[in-house]
């Protein structure tokens, strides 16, 4: 069976939400033009869009030629308003997957509830381990030995959802947070990019 797209078929959007660094984001923009997402899946990076103006990873989707946007959260009075007018950012682009990386915000049930099944995120623990903040802190303080990141469906509970993929390393002695952090996203580099393109090959047309 092949997964190749017929000629002259739309593409599939696939938004990207930031906060920062955006490693993750470029780890599956330059994953999707190497491999040819748009002929394989039928799929396409269409967006990166940053709530926080000054996010360097915005210069980072101009440097892939990815188109970039930025909606700062500050200019809304409510965490309601500021999903609203998310929501319509996003929703421009008919995106049949949203991705959540490094995007630090608590999102509203409604629009988690409006992605539901096509909003995927990335978190640096092993869930259900250590959701929330911190996390290689947590875990180094806990006496943990490994570590690691986790992509999950987003769901309205926060660090919740069914787990797509998994990364694990080792904490060893002497780790500070920031040894171990780079040692993680590494990880989840690999395993976002993989989740994706699993989450994308499911559901290719036949
Ligand atoms: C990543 O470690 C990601 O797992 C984490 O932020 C970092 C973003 O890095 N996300 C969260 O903590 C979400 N709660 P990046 O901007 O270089 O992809």
């Amino acid at each position: 069976m092949s997964d190749l797209l017929n000629p002259g078929e739309s593409l599939r959007p696939i938004v990207i939400l930031i906060s920062g660094t955006g490693s993750n984001m470029a780890a599956i923009v330059e994953a999707a033009g190497k491999e040819d997402w748009a002929r394989r899946y039928g799929a396409r990076v269409a967006a990166v869009i940053s709530n926080r103006p000054e996010a360097s990873g915005l210069t980072l989707a101009q440097s892939l030629k990815v188109p970039t946007e930025v909606l700062d959260h500050r200019a809304f009075e409510s965490r309601e308003a500021f999903d609203a007018a998310l929501m319509l950012r996003i929703d421009a682009h008919a995106p049949a997957l949203v991705l959540l990386a490094g995007f630090m915000r608590i999102l509203t049930s409604g629009f988690v509830a409006h992605y539901a099944g096509r909003l995927l995120n990335i978190h640096p623990s092993l869930l259900p381990a250590f959701p929330g903040l911190n996390t290689h802190r947590r875990a180094i303080d806990a006496g943990c030995r490994v570590a690691g990141a986790t992509v999950h469906q987003v769901t309205a509970e926060l660090d919740h959802g069914e787990i797509l993929a998994q990364g694990v390393v080792p904490i060893l002695p002497g780790d500070t947070e920031a040894m171990l952090a780079a040692r993680v996203l590494t990880q989840e580099h690999r395993i976002y990019t993989d989740a994706v393109r699993v989450w994308l090959r499911q559901r290719s047309r036949p």
